[in-house]
């Protein structure tokens, strides 16, 4: 099988040529994370650690009850983990495998589709945080699935190499900042009730 590349590129970089990029651009990103999903690892893993210590230096994160929503295979998890939070729940529906043999736990293999038709009601979480899966979201969805996340949390987290997704106040989150580090922009939320 082949490994996975990059299946993520920043808006401002060199894009990488290469078959993989096509073969993501012409079976889009559920069909390439089902073949790839076991195997997955993020390149820019260390971005992402040091994105979230400053994150957790900057922003009053609460990491007592965590979602690692789109969670690969644990990068979140790992990092949030090495600064301090006890209960990460994990979803993605095509890197369990992945996922399970980096942090010993079992991801819920939820898609953004089932979140935003209501999957997570009842649920309560302190934090959400979403690293490099957003702009994978069909855009016609992303209004629902950020209204259905606004239900369950207060606070979100988002990394991501894009611009995009950019999310207004009416989706139901209000921006708190953004950092960029590395070309990976950190950006905070509130919810807006
Ligand atoms: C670029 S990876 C990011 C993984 C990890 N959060 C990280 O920072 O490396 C994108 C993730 O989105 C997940 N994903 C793709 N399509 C999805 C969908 N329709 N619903 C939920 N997750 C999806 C993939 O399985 C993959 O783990």
């Amino acid at each position: 099988m082949k490994s996975p590349s990059e299946p993520f590129f920043p808006d401002d970089a060199d894009e990488p040529a290469g078959s993989i990029r096509e073969e993501y651009e012409r079976h889009g990103a559920d069909a390439y994370y089902q073949q790839y999903g076991s195997t997955y690892r993020n390149p820019h893993e260390d971005s992402i650690v040091r994105c979230l210590r400053l994150a957790t230096e900057r922003w009053p994160l609460d990491l007592s009850r965590v979602l690692d929503l789109a969670a690969g295979s644990g990068e979140v998890t790992l990092a949030l983990r090495d600064l301090g939070a006890k209960k990460i729940d994990a979803i993605d529906p095509f890197t369990a495998e992945a996922y399970a043999q980096r942090t010993g736990q079992l991801a819920e293999p939820f898609t953004f589709a089932d979140i935003a038709a209501g999957a997570l009601d009842g649920r309560r979480y302190s934090l959400i945080a979403c690293s490099f899966a957003l702009h994978l979201c069909e855009p016609s969805r992303l209004p629902g699935l950020m209204y259905q996340l606004s239900l369950v949390a207060d606070s979100l987290l988002v990394l991501t190499p894009h611009k995009r997704p950019h999310i207004p106040r009416e989706w139901g989150w209000e921006s708190e900042g953004e950092f960029v580090v590395e070309r990976v922009r950190t950006r905070f939320y509130r919810a807006a009730r």
